[in-house]
């Protein structure tokens, strides 16, 4: 089994997922595609596609959602995985369903909203005050759900299975 994880990352906290879902994929040969250095993908060389991408003041990466929208009618006709970074958990429901159209969403064997990390040595100036006025977080904090990532590779292995 071929599998393409293909992110957007602006501090490396849904890189991060990326490997952690792939090096925990059972039976399969994993290729990472970080869209903001590497647009172009040729979807048909996978069997599965997993797609990732983090929140930013109440929106999802440009980039992958233009790879969204000119690849729909191929990622409908694929087996598909979506996971968001987030670290508002009032709003993330919201969120998800403004990172991924509703067509995708259904279609995709798992949806994970698998929290985030704030990486401040990673930040610029205007990204801290951002983060310590809005959240009140003003060290490096990590908040990721590691039971959403495994959901989401387990359920990618057991539609490998049928
Ligand atoms: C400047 C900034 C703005 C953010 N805005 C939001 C937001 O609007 N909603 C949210 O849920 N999380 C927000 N976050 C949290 C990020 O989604 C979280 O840090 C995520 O892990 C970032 O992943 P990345 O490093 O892969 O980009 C924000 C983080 C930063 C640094």
């Amino acid at each position: 089994m071929k599998t393409a994880i293909i992110f957007t990352t602006n501090h490396g906290a849904t890189e991060k997922v990326a490997h952690l879902i792939g090096e925990t994929l059972k039976n399969n040969s994993v290729e990472y595609f970080n869209l903001k250095n590497n647009p172009k993908i040729d979807l048909a060389d996978f069997d599965t596609i997993v797609i990732g991408s983090s929140i930013h003041a109440g929106k999802n990466q440009s980039e992958v959602r233009k790879f969204i929208k000119n690849d729909t009618l191929k990622l409908l006709q694929m087996k598909i995985a979506l996971y968001l970074c987030c670290m508002n958990q009032p709003q993330e429901q919201a969120e998800f369903e403004i990172a991924y159209p509703e067509l995708l969403r259904k279609h995709s064997v798992y949806n994970a909203i698998v929290g985030g990390e704030y990486a401040f040595e990673k930040m610029n100036f205007i990204e801290k005050f951002l983060v310590r006025k809005i959240s009140g977080v003003s060290s490096t904090t990590s908040k990721l759900r590691y039971t959403e990532i495994n959901n989401l590779v387990n359920s990618i292995d057991n539609e490998n299975s049928i």
